[in-house]
Formats: structure tokens, C-alpha cells, sequence
């Protein structure tokens, strides 16, 4: 029976974590699955609870679970500490490098029902369907970081480095993705700048060699940018480096509507990690506000890629198209007609959905 760990973390974690777990309970109760649940303290409550972002005992849990669903870490109350205590550098970047998780994928789909959400015209947007397949444990999170004074001045260095191997693994991947849709990746990189922007070129340009049935463009990470608000339509499959893959995600989530929509799946290691692409929103914590659906639709991305459930991953995607062309909108998809809708309400909807089937 497939374990899965809990990790609700800080702010809107706490709400949208429980939603994730009825709607893979409801997938449980309908393909006949025994999924056991475990939860543990992660982030800023892990830091509150035992002045440890991301305690031993989590650790061992995650290594010793199935699959992982992370709702957020961090808020301004965990600002102030000193940064190896914060929830990003302490908990988040140790948990993806420790659990080996070089692969973060992030697809951007619109839901046909949410066409007016989006920022972009109608006509631009119609037909989205990307993923940014995002290098996770390399790049400028990972390499020496280091401040001195240099001549007076406080000086602050981050060290941006790949290997041939860190691209060439999350290149195949990409390759591989690509080959299961449309056929089209695009590289992006800043080559034209960067030296490990030359050997990422290279080093995927010499991949592309063995995978002739896709189609394998380069681009620029700054035209990346804009051709995402000018024709986002035209990406299949994006594979780029960690900095730029977390800033574009930013980007292409909000073509959908809300970045209360994207999902994503951190993957390579032996346990994958899902967890919505947005953050803990401090702002909005703790008022049944926040939208569900990101992480909903991670725990679909689970049940495929770690379960091997297609069908089921399938039945929870469906759910989520259901509901949000029946009208109804958690605040961050709010337009005139919406049906207003709590962050359980909107579990409940989908879990009753996946039921009915
Ligand atoms: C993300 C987030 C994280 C990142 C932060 C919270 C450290 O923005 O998952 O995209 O930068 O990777
Ligand atoms: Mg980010």
C-alpha cells in the first residue's frame, strides 16, 4: 500500500495539503488503492516546534515514504533568522539536494473555464499546454556562496556552475518528455552571456543528436521571457537552468489564470516531491482563502509518476476541469458569475467529482 507523507509546512500549506489528501483518498476509494498517510512539521513549524527547519525525523519520514505532498514553507516571521535556519536554505534547497531531486517539472495548461482569468488575450492564450522542465539541485542555489569585504565594501559572491552530467541527465529527461507529446523542446539558456550557458548549448545541442524525432530549438532566456507573453502557445517543452527555470514558472503559471493553478512534480531521486509552485501567502493564511487546486493537481502528477497511475491521475485532472467550468472560483479566480468558493469547499467538489467518476 503506497505511503504518502504530508508536509503541510507554513501559511496556506496548512489548508491546501488536506484538500490534496481527499482527493487521492477519493482516487483510493474509487480505484480501489490503500493509500496511508503520515504527516510532519517542515519549515518555519518545524523551526517554531524544535529550532529546526527541517528536523531529522522529517528526513527520515520522506526518505522512508512513497511519495511526498509539500503544501509551502516561509512568511515573515521567519525572516529575520539567520539564513541557514530560514525555510527556503534550510529545509527546501537540503530537502530537494538530499532527496536527489534534480528535476522539477511544471506544466502550465489552460483550463478552458478560466480563459478570462488570464492576463493575456483570449486568442493568445486559447490552447496552452506547457511544461518547464526545471534543472533543481544545481546553479547559483547550490554552488559557493560567500560574503567579504573587499576594499571597504561588503561584497557578496554566488557561484553559478554545471557539469556535463547535471545537464545531460535533466536533458534526457526533457528529451523524453517531449517525445510523449508534441515533439518540441526548447532549450534556454543565456549562451551568449554565460559560460556555463555555452556548455548547457553544447552539451544539449550533442543530446539532441540521439532523439532526431524531436524538434530542438535554443533560446534565449531573456526572448524565453517575452515570447511567453507573445505567443506562449508555441512551447512544447522547456528545459532550462535552475535560476531561470524558478523565474519563468513565475511567468508561465499566471498565463493560466492564477498561479494558484500550477502544479509541479520535483523527481530523479527515489522519492518524488509535489508541491504547488506558488508560495505559503502569508497574507491570505489561515482564512480558507487560498486555492487548492495547484496542489490538488500535484497529487494527480504523484499518482502518475510515482505510482503509476495514469488513469487515476486522469480522473483527478478531470475533476478539477469540472468544477471550474461548473463556475466555481476560490478568490484568485474570482470574475463576475463565479460561484465563491472556500479552500475546502473546493476539496470537497473535486473529491466528490473523482467519486461520481
Ligand atoms: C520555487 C520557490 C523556491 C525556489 C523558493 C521558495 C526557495 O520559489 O519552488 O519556485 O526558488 O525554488
Ligand atoms: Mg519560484
Amino acid at each position: 500500500m503506497p505511503n504518502v507523507l504530508l508536509l503541510p509546512g507554513d501559511g496556506i500549506g496548512q489548508e491546501i495539503v488536506p484538500e490534496a489528501a481527499k482527493a487521492v483518498r477519493a482516487v483510493g476509494e474509487r480505484f480501489q488503492v490503500d493509500f496511508r498517510f503520515q504527516e510532519a512539521l517542515v519549515g518555519g513549524a518545524a523551526y517554531d516546534d524544535c529550532g529546526d527547519p527541517l528536523p531529522e525525523e522529517t528526513l527520515r519520514l520522506c526518505k522512508e515514504s512513497d511519495a511526498i505532498i509539500l503544501g509551502a514553507i516561509g512568511g515573515p516571521k521567519w525572516e529575520q533568522l539567520p539564513v541557514h535556519l530560514r525555510p527556503e536554505m534550510g529545509a527546501l534547497l537540503p530537502l530537494r539536494k538530499k532527496l536527489e531531486l534534480y528535476a522539477n517539472i511544471r506544466p502550465a495548461v489552460l483550463y478552458p473555464g478560466l480563459i478570462d482569468a488570464s492576463p493575456l488575450k483570449p486568442e493568445v492564450v486559447d490552447g496552452l499546454d506547457l511544461v518547464v522542465v526545471r534543472e533543481l539541485t544545481g546553479g547559483l542555489y547550490f554552488g559557493t556562496k560567500k560574503r567579504e569585504v573587499v576594499d571597504d565594501e561588503e561584497q557578496a559572491v554566488d557561484t553559478l556552475v554545471y557539469n556535463t552530467g547535471e545537464i545531460v541527465r535533466i536533458g534526457r529527461l526533457a528529451f523524453q518528455m517531449a517525445q510523449k507529446r508534441r515533439k518540441k523542446l526548447t532549450s534556454v539558456d543565456k549562451a551568449n552571456v554565460l559560460a556555463s550557458g555555452r556548455l548547457w548549448r553544447e552539451v544539449i545541442t550533442e543530446l539532441g543528436k540521439e532523439y532526431p524525432d524531436v524538434e530542438l530549438e535554443h533560446m534565449y532566456v531573456d526572448n524565453c521571457s517575452m515570447q511567453l507573453v507573445r505567443k506562449p502557445t508555441q512551447f512544447d517543452v522547456i528545459v532550462t537552468e535552475n535560476t531561470f527555470g524558478d523565474i519563468l514558472t513565475d511567468e508561465a503559471s499566471v498565463l493560466t489564470g492564477s498561479i494558484g493553478m500550477l502544479a509541479s512534480a520535483s523527481i530523479g531521486g527515489d522519492v518524488g516531491l509535489y508541491e504547488p509552485s506558488h508560495g505559503s501567502a502569508p497574507d491570505i493564511a489561515g482564512q480558507q482563502k487560498a486555492n487548492p487546486l495547484a496542489t490538488i493537481l500535484s497529487a494527480a502528477m504523484m499518482l502518475e509518476l510515482s505510482f503509476n497511475m495514469p488513469e487515476a491521475a486522469r480522473s483527478i485532472e478531470d475533476a478539477v476541469r469540472h468544477v471550474v467550468e461548473e463556475g466555481y472560483r476560490t478568490p484568485d479566480l474570482m470574475q463576475s458569475g463565479g460561484k465563491e468558493v472556500t479552500t475546502a469547499d473546493m476539496g470537497d467538489l473535486v473529491a466528490e467529482y473523482i467519486l461520481k467518476g
